[in-house]
């Protein structure tokens, strides 16, 4: 039975993710980054994280250059910025960005991420069109409790926040 593309990617899109944006600097100086939906815990001993790519992704390539990458979870009042690292024919997405070096790495934190978790990359899987990329974590914090900080999510082709109903 052969999938048809436009309905795979509207079933998918009925599954609600986290937003985050991947970070790296290169060997240059320059902060490279891109938002991606597909990140996920997969280990706590060891620490290991991952996210999948499409494999001709240019900043994909920038990044996996510098063998690391910093994870940057997106909080409900920073939707602009995914559009902002979604957009290929935005050359400079971090212009007017407010960041720091992660201590680690050297990868951007982006001022008001909710959480970031600073990685090295262990390993690269092929994955179809996709790479599964595995990331030991070597430091992560996330936001002070009361900051209250609040997720943004992805989920049929919007944004929107996490919201507590039990
Ligand atoms: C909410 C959201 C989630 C995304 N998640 C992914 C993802 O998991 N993997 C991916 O390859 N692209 C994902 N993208 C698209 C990339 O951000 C976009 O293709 C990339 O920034 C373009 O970079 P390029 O110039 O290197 O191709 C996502 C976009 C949005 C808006």
């Amino acid at each position: 039975m052969s999938i048809d593309a436009a309905q795979f990617r509207q079933v998918l899109g009925h599954f609600p993710t986290g937003v985050t944006v991947i970070t790296a600097t290169t060997a240059e100086g320059e902060p490279v980054g891109f938002t991606i939906g597909s990140f996920t815990s997969v280990s706590l001993d060891p620490p290991l994280v991952g996210f999948l790519p499409m494999v001709d992704s240019a900043r994909w390539h920038a990044i996996r250059e510098t063998g690391s990458f910093c994870v940057n979870v997106l909080g409900a009042q920073q939707d602009a910025l995914c559009w902002q690292f979604a957009k290929s024919s935005i050359e400079h997405p971090f212009d007017g960005v407010e960041w720091h070096a992660a201590p680690a790495t050297g990868s951007p934190i982006i001022n008001g991420a909710i959480a970031w978790i600073d990685c090295t990359i262990e390993q690269v899987a092929d994955a179809g069109d996709h790479h599964f990329v595995l990331g030991r974590v070597v430091a992560l914090e996330h936001a002070p409790a009361d900051s209250n900080p609040n997720a943004l999510l992805f989920f049929k082709g919007g944004l929107g926040e996490f919201s507590r109903h039990g």
